[in-house]
């Protein structure tokens, strides 16, 4: 099976009340992880890729090469959307020429009106291929007008105008932190979750940040409207766990531990299994 948009995974999950799950690809051990866990558990998947991780990995077509390539080798059937993180505008268009079936702009730091404009351009590109557009508007989870512990939140009328532009899903902050949550955060905000929803209606919403929440705010945010929950650091962490242990075990010394492949695979099934983990908690385990 080819690359799929996410559109049809997002409107399924949004009529369904569950969210599909988005998660990041770092390594080339995660690209096998997360499609391993996908198919063993017939489950659609959303493979995502920042900036960074691009730079890293050798660029927008070697990484579509390389899932599209891994999904022939390992004989995945179930749908998988192939999505930029938090794509500048040059990026989207870079990603969109090299095969990716989902991207995300995102003009977030702008003023809506530009935030507005570039999003439809790139909407206007991305049709011609079939795939499917996140936007993002509101400030950048952290530490913003010195509150910390408070995350993210949207504006529901630049909301609004997104869902009329005709975005495919929506990232909207309702306190919500990308990486590791500060002790005091004062979690998920659902008043400003309701009344975002009303301003956009059936548009689905996407949850940044989605590491670390804990499951009752993450069944919550389903029931409310969130129909994609985005996870790195969570999976990074348990990679970093998993790795940590067999040196501490002491299984590097023995025969043929010092091979690479013998101590990443340790990571790769830890975060497989923790790929699993979320997808049953969002609702996508079985789905595809
Ligand atoms: P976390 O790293 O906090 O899981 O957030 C991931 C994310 O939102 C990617 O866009």
């Amino acid at each position: 099976m080819s690359l799929v948009s996410a559109k049809s995974m997002l409107t399924d999950a949004c009529s369904g009340h569950y969210a599909i799950g988005h998660f990041n690809l770092n390594n080339m051990e995660s690209i096998r992880a997360f499609l391993l866990a996908a198919q063993e558990t017939h489950s659609p998947i959303i493979l995502a890729v920042s900036g960074g991780s691009a730079a890293y990995m050798g660029g927008y077509r070697t990484i579509s090469h390389m899932v599209e390539d891994f999904m022939y080798y390992l004989h995945i059937t179930v749908p998988v959307a192939l999505h930029v993180d938090h794509g500048s505008y040059e990026q989207v268009l870079q990603a969109i020429e090299q095969g990716f079936s989902s991207v995300m702009f995102d003009g977030s730091s702008l003023p809506i009106e530009k935030n507005q404009q570039l999003t439809g351009e790139v909407m206007q590109l991305a049709q011609k291929h079939g795939i499917s557009v996140e936007a993002e508007v509101g400030g950048i989870g952290g530490e913003e007008d010195g509150h910390i512990a408070r995350g993210e939140c949207a504006d529901p009328h630049h909301c609004r105008l997104m869902a009329e532009l005709g975005v495919d899903f929506l990232a909207a902050g309702i306190g919500n932190i990308h990486g590791k949550y500060p002790a005091d955060w004062e979690g998920l905000h659902f008043d400003l979750l309701r009344q975002i929803k009303k301003e956009v209606g059936a548009l689905p919403l996407v949850l940044h940040g989605g590491s670390n929440i804990p499951d009752d705010q993450i069944r919550q945010a389903i029931d409310f409207g969130v129909c994609k929950i985005n996870v790195n650091t969570e999976c990074q962490v348990a990679f970093t766990e998993a790795t940590k242990r067999f040196f501490a075990e002491g299984k590097d010394m023995q025969p043929r531990g010092f091979a690479p492949r013998a101590m990443l695979a340790p990571g790769l099934e830890a975060t497989k299994q923790l790929c699993i983990k979320k997808m049953e908690l969002f609702g996508c385990l079985g789905k595809a």
